[in-house]
């Protein structure tokens, strides 16, 4: 019988691996994460029910971490979608190039300020959506500005951004940058999260 070959998107390390490699960044770098622990499955359930998965075909992903989102949109990511995941953070892109396996996968170490770089790169369209849970309270204002307008930039017509924040802060940016924001509030997790859904 001939056996359907499936990408693997979890291998190896476990989610204890997992907790444990993200709280001990939180500690070296508290800023950047905002978070002890990575996002709630009911979080991730409702930041992930804004994506049309039938019509999807790329999806760029900024600050993955241990990859808790990522594992989510792999399971739900159309075979021939393209799934790029930008961070910063070394030792979460070391552990994403170790712990998934998905030729649907790209893992770019770098800023995602440089997403239109990087799509060229990888000789892909604009993307349907880009989702973010960057730590926009905390970074320089310019930084905010500059990765919100590279993200509208690097959206095809019809895309949208969707993002979880701690703080209300990035909100008027938000406004600003983008044609139509919606609002949501996830208090599951930790912290609770708002969501803000903006289309191009
Ligand atoms: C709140 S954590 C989110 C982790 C994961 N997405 C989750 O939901 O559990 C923020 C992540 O963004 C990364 N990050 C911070 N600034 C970044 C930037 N400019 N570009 C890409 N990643 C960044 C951090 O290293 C960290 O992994």
């Amino acid at each position: 019988m001939a056996v359907q070959e499936r990408p693997v998107a979890l291998a190896g390390p476990d989610r204890r691996a997992q907790l444990s490699l993200f709280a001990r960044n939180f500690f070296k770098h508290p800023r950047m994460l905002g978070s002890i622990i990575p996002s709630s499955p009911f979080l991730v359930r409702r930041l992930l029910e804004r994506v049309d998965w039938g019509r999807a075909r790329v999806i760029v992903e900024y600050g993955p971490g241990v990859g808790t989102i990522t594992r989510e949109i792999l399971n739900r990511l159309h075979p021939n979608a393209t799934l790029v995941v930008i961070e910063t953070n070394d030792d979460f892109v070391d552990f994403l190039n170790r712990s998934l396996y998905d030729p649907r996968l790209k893992v770019i170490a770098g800023s995602a300020e440089d997403i239109q770089a990087q799509l060229n790169q990888l000789g892909l369209p604009p993307a349907d959506y880009v989702l973010a849970g960057l730590p926009f309270s905390t970074m320089p204002a310019e930084c905010r500005e500059r990765i919100l307008a590279a993200s509208r930039e690097a959206l095809g017509s019809g895309g949208a951004m969707l993002i979880y924040q701690f703080s209300p802060k990035v909100s008027s940016d938000l406004r600003q940058t983008f044609t139509r924001v919606e609002s949501d509030f996830e208090p599951i997790n930790v912290p609770p999260a708002r969501l803000y859904y903006c289309h191009k």
